[in-house]
């Protein structure tokens, strides 16, 4: 099987490494890939990842047998659409069925169809709905930008002034806004891989999404990840199966726009049990790396099953036992105004229980790897316990220079030491 993976980030990084341990995939090629991802596989050019024609083009280029469409994106844009039309066989959801994503309004709607447990939540379309809507659900308010923001267009607050500055600034850029009770209790991913009616899902991680130790600070992409959880209530991925993301998927078929390739459930687990914070129509990023460091059965073999329709002859997934860590470094700025171009160093060979993921890296004229984005990279450490894996990552974080960078010294602490849980 040869594998293209579309996509630059860590995420895509952590799918590639994934793909090239799968001993029925051939050939593994990203586009357009970055520096870490060039070091074990091949990178072909990609000027815009949601440019449809351009990455049917990769894919022929390619001979490609499956494509696995990584960010959000492309995927609202209706990129696997394109493929399949084209005749390749593509992991990820159509372009309809990616809104449960590119539209949080519309994910309310399925989630209502669906009796799926989740916040209440109103839409506003002008101040005065906004205002009347904060008025309803209280303080703490959560504000959500309707469409895609990488997961930086929610604000959640005990002002109701900033509030009412998060609705106004969504308004002003021509948006709606989703405006909800807010959840209380620790979030938790599943991704639930699908071929559209069966569902395996993956093990559950916990993402830290805010920049700041102590959940301090503006929302980002996501800043770290764990898994497993030594805390989650025992049968908790079976209730989400069966609450909330089978009912989804079969909402979603009886549309007529069945949703094939990964359904990340954004979950907090509240004292009245798991709600929905969000849906993703693609895997989690930073989730995917500690997921996936964890996953012992052939990735690619599993990911082409769900984009065939073939899942229901999937053999139960096998996991390594051991705890997953990544910490997420970050450039100077980040997430506001990230600084790119300054030369990163100290980052080592590749070790089995010790790796460090590329996002935004690139090299310079002369080659040296400097930062391009926001995430830069992201450093997986595993071992027998969090503990463990925590001291793996950190090791690898302390030995990298990058000027100004920024990290999260708290990622799976509470959790190595028995302080998480369920209210
Ligand atoms: P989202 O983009 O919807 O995942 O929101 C980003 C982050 O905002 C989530 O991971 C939560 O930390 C927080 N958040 C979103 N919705 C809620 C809610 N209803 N209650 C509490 N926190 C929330
Ligand atoms: N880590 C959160 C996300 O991928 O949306």
């Amino acid at each position: 099987m040869r594998a293209l993976v579309i996509g630059s980030g860590a995420r895509e990084h952590a799918i590639v490494h994934g793909l090239l341990a799968d001993s029925s995939v051939t050939a593994v090629a990203a586009a357009p890939g970055n520096p870490g991802i060039a070091a074990e596989a091949e990178c072909l050019p990609l000027g815009d990842v949601s440019d449809r024609a351009a990455v049917v083009e990769v894919a022929r280029g390619f001979a490609a047998d499956l494509v696995i469409v990584g960010p959000e994106a492309p995927l609202v844009a209706g990129v696997s659409d394109a493929l399949r039309e084209a005749g390749f066989t593509a992991f990820g959801p159509s372009g309809q069925a990616a809104q449960l994503e590119g539209s949080k309004a519309f994910a309310k709607d399925v989630m209502a169809a669906a009796d799926v447990p989740t916040a209440r939540s109103y839409v506003a379309t002008d101040p005065d709905e906004a205002r009347e809507a904060l008025d309803a659900t209280g303080a703490p308010y959560v504000v959500k930008d309707d469409g895609l923001a990488a997961g930086k267009g929610v604000v959640v607050t005990e002002s109701v002034d900033e509030a009412m500055k998060h609705a106004l600034s969504c308004f002003a850029s021509g948006g709606s806004v989703v405006v909800e009770e807010y959840l209380d209790g620790p979030e938790v991913s599943i991704f639930c891989v699908t071929d559209g009616e069966v569902i395996v899902p993956l093990a559950p991680s916990q993402d830290f999404k805010r920049i700041g130790d102590g959940d301090e600070g503006p929302n980002t992409g996501g800043m770290g990840a764990y898994s497993p959880l030594p805390w989650a209530p025992e049968g908790l991925v079976d209730e989400v199966v069966r609450r909330i993301a089978q009912p989804t998927i079969d909402e979603m078929r009886r549309r007529g726009t069945p949703f094939a390739g990964v359904l990340y459930v954004g979950l907090a687990l509240t004292s009245a049990g798991p709600r929905v914070i969000e849906f993703n129509a693609r895997f989690g990023d930073p989730e995917t790396q500690v997921v996936l460091a964890r996953l012992q059965t052939p990735l690619g073999a599993l990911l082409h099953a769900a984009a065939s329709g073939e899942l229901d002859q999937q053999p139960p997934l096998v996991w390594r036992d051991d705890s997953a860590v990544t910490v997420v470094v970050a450039s100077e700025g980040y997430p506001q105004t990230p600084r790119t171009g300054d030369e990163i160093t100290g980052v080592p060979e590749t070790a089995d229980d010790r790796y460090v993921l590329h996002a935004g890296t690139a090299r310079d004229a002369d080659g040296t790897l400097v930062s391009a984005g926001g995430r830069v990279l992201s450093a997986v450490g595993v071992g027998v316990d969090l503990a463990a894996a925590r001291a793996a990552a950190y090791g690898l974080v302390d030995g990298i220079g990058l000027r100004g960078s920024q990290h999260r010294r708290d990622i799976a602490q509470a959790a190595a030491e028995g302080g998480v849980a369920v209210p």
